[in-house]
């Protein structure tokens, strides 16, 4: 039987993964808006474009939770962007005010679901809906290491003129400006990226591959990026439904120090076996010791977030 995936929020990454996932064609798409029209108006339009492209694909747009019922996954995109005047707190706020209220319907309908997370500031996003659902860690991840180490890849196949296909980068860590992209396991053909790339331009397009998210939002001016978050979650997707077993860069949940990287009851990216029943395993990499007080500086201001959401008035999290 076919999957079926609701996307909560039609907004750029909501429909822009839509259209990535009825390209493929494998799934039955639900997305899902509070906003009247806009998730069935973007829905029909991407149906009525199967015909040309040749998918079968049903896609749906609703404002009822309830056509969302039995989703095998559910992605949650739904946020506000940060505006002007905003602090990150009222940010981190509203967003999980949002993520916490769309997390307890979805999964009314969807109690057997798999939830992957993208609303910003994503680790501490992870850790409402993980709270909210009640779902075992496996069943709750978030997408960003996918696209962190894209930008890197794509940064380091245009310095070289080599394919993107030949580029085998880590980006581990959270998804802020202080993640840790892996210079020691990143290598293009085999070849070690630091014997290819003088130092000081590598430390360069480590800093640009960081500072990635707020490279685009400064050029589009009225919103973030979109299609390589959305492609990123459209990977996660592909290998849940068809159990593929990638070993992927995601937001996971480290429990009792799972991976072994020193960290505790914090979402942060790690490199995690993705199939069926989700997270299946977080695996360690060697770090060298710079890499990993980077990893843990990380993994500190995820905390901070996470603690301020227990602080809110009413705590967002026990
Ligand atoms: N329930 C469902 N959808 C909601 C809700 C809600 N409670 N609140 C807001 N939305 C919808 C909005 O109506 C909008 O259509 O979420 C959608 C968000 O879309 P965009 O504003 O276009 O934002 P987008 O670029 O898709 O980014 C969404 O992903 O990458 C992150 O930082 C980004 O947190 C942001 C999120």
């Amino acid at each position: 039987m076919r999957k079926k995936v609701t996307i909560a929020g039609a907004g750029q990454t909501g429909a822009t993964l839509a259209h990535w996932l009825a390209l493929r064609g494998d799934v039955d798409i639900v997305l899902f808006d509070i906003v009247d029209g806009l998730p069935q108006g973007k829905a029909l339009d991407l149906l009525e474009a199967m015909p040309v492209i040749g998918s079968d694909a049903k896609i749906v747009g609703t404002n009822s939770w309830e056509a969302t019922k039995d989703s095998d996954i559910v992605v949650i995109t739904s946020g506000l962007p940060r505006k002007p005047g905003m602090s990150r707190d009222d940010l981190l706020k509203v967003n999980a005010g949002i993520v916490r209220d769309v997390t307890r319907a979805a999964v009314a309908q969807s109690p057997n679901s798999i939830l992957i997370l993208l609303t910003n500031p994503l680790d501490a996003m992870c850790h409402i809906a993980l709270h909210e659902s009640g779902f075992p860690a496996e069943r709750v991840f978030g997408q960003a290491g996918i696209l962190d180490t894209a930008r890197f890849s794509s940064f380091l196949a245009a310095e070289l003129g080599a394919s993107v296909a030949d580029v085998n980068a880590y980006v581990l860590g959270g998804h802020g400006d202080d993640m840790v992209p892996l210079i020691g396991s990143t290598n293009v053909g085999g070849i070690p990226v630091s014997k290819l790339i003088p130092a000081a331009r590598l430390e360069e397009i480590v800093v640009r591959a960081r500072k990635g998210g707020a490279e685009i939002v400064n050029l589009l001016k009225t919103g973030s990026a979109f299609y390589a978050p959305s492609a990123a979650i459209a990977q996660m997707i592909d290998a849940v439904i068809n159990d593929r077993k990638r070993i992927l860069p995601c937001a996971v949940y480290t429990g009792d120090n799972a991976g072994g990287y020193g960290v505790s009851d914090l979402y942060l990216g790690l490199p995690a076996r993705l199939g069926a029943k989700g997270v299946e395993e977080i695996f360690h990499i060697d770090l060298t010791e710079s890499e990993n007080s980077d990893l843990q500086k990380s993994a500190g201001s995820v905390k901070e977030l996470v603690d301020a959401l227990k602080t809110f008035d009413p705590p967002m999290l026990p």
